[in-house]
């Protein structure tokens, strides 16, 4: 598929199983991750890949998460299943850093494209995803066990996988002139 067709018609899949991007095509995908955009330089941005027994541990934490948050059982269930949407899940940190000249909000915006990267890669090759995010991104036992610090942000959960369901058909396209202008 060319990049132009991709981009014009790319939809999400939010039902994923196997197979998942391996190899060489998972390369490809977190080598896509790591040519975004990037004010400095400064790469602020790290990828967990998680499958196989990483989901586990996945579910696991957001399981203990949602215990220790007394959020209920439902919510516990619900946690303990997540993580086995697809078969894998690239989780991206933004590490912003203190600099003179590229502030905190670029860097947000440099992690944000390397999920958009990502999804694209995997699109591109024949893959499907979903980027995922929740409250989970914010949640202080998640963070730590996903080594995420404070000042860090998860930016999201990029599920990845082959399309269990057909792929939703092209979005109509909104009007526009509700947002684009000429200057
Ligand atoms: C930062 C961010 C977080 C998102 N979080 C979720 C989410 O938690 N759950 C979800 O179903 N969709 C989420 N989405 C939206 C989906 O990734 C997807 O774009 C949406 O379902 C529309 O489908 P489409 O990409 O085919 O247009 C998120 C999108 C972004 C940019």
């Amino acid at each position: 598929m060319d990049a132009l067709t991709l981009l014009l018609n790319r939809r999400s899949a939010s039902r994923l199983t196997t197979p998942a991007p391996a190899g060489e095509a998972l390369q490809n995908i977190l080598t896509a991750g790591m040519r975004a955009p990037d004010h400095g330089a400064l790469r602020p941005w790290h990828f967990i890949v998680m499958q196989d027994e990483g989901l586990i541990k996945f579910s696991q934490l957001l399981e203990q998460a949602a215990i220790v948050g007394e959020m209920g059982p439902e919510v516990e269930e619900k946690a303990r299943h997540a993580p086995f949407r697809a078969p894998l899940i690239i989780t991206v940190i933004a590490k912003i850093v203190d600099h003179p000249k590229v502030p905190d909000w670029e860097q947000l915006v440099a992690a944000g494209c390397t999920v958009q990267a990502m999804q694209m890669a995997a699109l591109a090759q024949g893959f499907g995803g979903i980027w995922r995010s929740g409250s989970w991104t914010e949640d202080p036992i998640v963070k730590a066990g996903l080594g995420c610090a404070e000042n860090e942000k998860i930016v999201g959960f990029l599920y990845l996988g082959t399309p269990a369901l057909k792929v939703p058909s092209k979005v109509q396209q909104p009007d526009m002139s509700d947002f684009v202008s000429y200057f």
